[in-house]
């Protein structure tokens, strides 16, 4: 007897980034995916209309470079958001941003390309030969495989292991903030700053269920993350540089010396504490805001 093939499953659309899981225009994430571009575009138009210096192709590769490391960072801020301001639509921005960072690290690696003249036997031996550059790399061929896998399909495909996979996107964060580290050589500022925003939010991580949402747990994790990027970038400059570290230090504690990273950090932390406490008192009694089921681009990370 002839065997009936299987009828084919239908390939399920996948929704384009402005619109939500219904096929839908959203307004929410047409808007956050525009001020994500932004940015990108108007690096490219000061590239083309050389407006960049000096040095354009530098300038904008390291531009490129800091945009792709916030736009992860961003991705990877959306499950604190979601909790902290009890706004459950935020995570259907989570993919979304994933996936600008990973178009933003691939412009990154394209402008560095352009300054090395389009010569792309240049481009893979300085790759090779420096380890920061090495490691540049290893992050965006990771994105790439989140980027890949972030389908529905694929996470049909691979159930539990979906998740996991996924969770290397920690891995790589911290991979992309070592890498801005070790280019900056002796100004570690920029690198500073996003590895403070990178502690608060795995600290955030790491606070039990309970004090996710509580405010003075959120304002104790400000300054733990504040102290942890002071010492991060204390640490930075004893070991790959000759300045005293015990200076830098000293400079995080006393405001009088200008804004460093770890004051940043303290202030971004204490400005988001108190967001459970104005949610409740803005949002209408009974009012209860509907995201989207705990499914892909919801899960709790
Ligand atoms: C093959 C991959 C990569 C290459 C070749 C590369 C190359 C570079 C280079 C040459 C610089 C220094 C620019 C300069 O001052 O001369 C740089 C800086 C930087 N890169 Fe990358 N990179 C790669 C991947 C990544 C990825 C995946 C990320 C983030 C997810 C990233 C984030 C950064 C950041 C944040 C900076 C510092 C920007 C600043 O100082 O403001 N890079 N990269």
């Amino acid at each position: 007897m002839p065997v009936e093939a299987a009828p084919a499953q239908p390939r399920r659309r996948i929704p384009r980034p402005w619109q939500d899981r219904g096929g839908r225009f959203s307004p929410l994430r047409a808007a956050v995916l525009a001020l994500a571009i932004l940015p990108g575009a108007l690096l490219l138009l000061d590239l083309a209309a050389g407006a960049l210096g000096a040095e354009p192709w530098k300038a904008a590769t390291r531009q490129a470079g800091a945009l792709a490391l916030q736009a992860l960072l961003a991705s990877l801020a959306v499950t604190p958001l979601r909790f902290v301001a009890d706004w459950p639509k935020a995570a259907t921005l989570r993919r979304m941003l994933g996936l600008v960072a990973l178009g933003y690290a691939v412009l990154h690696l394209l402008l560095y390309a352009g300054h090395q003249g389009w010569s792309l036997g240049a481009v893979a031996t300085e790759i090779a030969l420096r380890a920061y550059l090495t490691l540049g790399f290893a992050v965006v061929l990771g994105l790439s495989v989140l980027g890949w896998t972030s389908t529905d399909d694929w996470q049909a495909r691979l159930g539990r292991r979906w998740k996991r996979l996924h969770r290397a996107v920690y891995v790589l964060a911290a991979g992309g903030v070592l890498h801005a580290f070790l280019q900056s050589k002796a100004r570690a500022d920029g690198a500073a700053l996003l590895a403070g925003l990178f502690l608060w939010l795995m600290l955030w991580r790491a606070l039990p269920g309970r004090w996710r949402a509580h405010p003075p747990a959120l304002a104790g994790l400000a300054l733990a993350a504040a102290a942890s990027t002071a010492l991060v970038e204390a640490a930075w400059y004893a070991v790959a540089t000759n300045l005293p570290a015990a200076r830098i230090l000293a400079a995080n504690l006393d405001l009088a010396a200008g804004m460093r990273p770890a004051h940043w950090v303290a202030l971004a932390g204490l400005c988001v504490a108190p967001l459970p406490w104005l949610r409740r008192a803005w949002r209408p009694p009974g009012r209860v805001e509907r995201g989207p089921p705990l499914g892909h681009g919801a899960r709790r990370s």
